[in-house]
């Protein structure tokens, strides 16, 4: 079945699932004189346009990294900044989503959050849960280990409650525990860097990988058709052969 998937999505020509590693506020902020929180000020604007070229392409799941479990290493104003302007999102956007059929999903170990952030996070969940336009996740103090030791964590506990039986568990049903188990068809990073940063390790084993150098607050829709006409071009084999992938009988 996931083969048969993969086979569909070897020729469609709108990517599915895509993720985006949004890097580069802080250049873009630096290099104008800025203090950096005004870069991820900047970064916010481009999320929305993201968000609405996204849907009005097609694409099904949209994935952004906004912030990694490695980001708490930042100097504290720039993290409780970028708390800030998360909140501050949430309770903008949320309408805006809801109204546009976009389903809200955040990604990551919330606990982390302070209890009003939380708050937010699940209201926001919650008012747009029959948005069936586009799937928004966002990645939020979420890392791609992390994500593959909670799935495993939950698959034990379940295996040891005898509700799974341990030689059930496969790549599909160990994915079903993972934040997002829909693999990324395209995955993009932003700012020049060519690096996956503990990003969603599992569910980009076979992206077609797009590096830009467009710092995030500056990215556009042209950004993203550019980079949508790089998934166009390329041949996804999955393992097979350029013949099969031609003739896959
Ligand atoms: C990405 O931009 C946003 C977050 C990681 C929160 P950066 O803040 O990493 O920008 P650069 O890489 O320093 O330019
Ligand atoms: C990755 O960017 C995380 C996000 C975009 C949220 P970083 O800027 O944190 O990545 P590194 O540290 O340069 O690899
Ligand atoms: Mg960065």
């Amino acid at each position: 079945m996931q083969i048969r998937q993969k086979d569909e999505r070897a020729h469609s020509s709108v990517p599915h699932h895509v993720a985006i590693i949004m890097d580069g506020n802080g250049r873009w902020a630096t290099s104008r004189g800025f203090p950096r929180v005004m870069g991820h000020q900047k970064g916010a604007a481009a999320v929305r346009r993201t968000v609405e070229a996204a849907a009005s392409r097609g694409i099904a799941i949209l994935t952004l990294f906004a912030f990694s479990s490695e980001n708490w290493k930042r100097p504290r104003t720039e993290v409780s900044a970028l708390m800030q302007l998360f909140m501050r999102a949430l309770d903008k956007e949320t309408e805006h989503l809801r109204e546009n059929g976009i389903r809200l999903h955040v990604l990551g170990d919330v606990s982390a959050f302070s209890d009003s952030l939380r708050q937010r996070i699940a209201q926001a969940e919650e008012r747009t849960r029959d948005g069936h336009r586009m799937l928004l996740n966002i990645a939020a103090n979420y890392g791609g280990r992390w994500d593959i030791v909670q799935a495993a964590r939950a698959a034990a506990a379940d295996i040891a409650s005898g509700r799974l039986e341990s030689h059930d568990l496969n790549e599909e049903r160990f994915a079903s525990y993972l934040a997002e188990k829909e693999d990324v068809d395209l995955l993009i990073r932003t700012g020049g860097e060519k690096r996956i940063s503990n990003f969603l390790m599992w569910q980009t084993s076979y992206s077609e990988i797009y590096f830009s150098d467009t710092l995030w607050p500056d990215y556009s829709s042209q950004d993203l058709d550019l980079a949508i006409e790089f998934f166009r071009g390329r041949e996804r084999r999955f393992g097979m052969t350029s013949a099969q992938v031609a003739d896959p009988r």
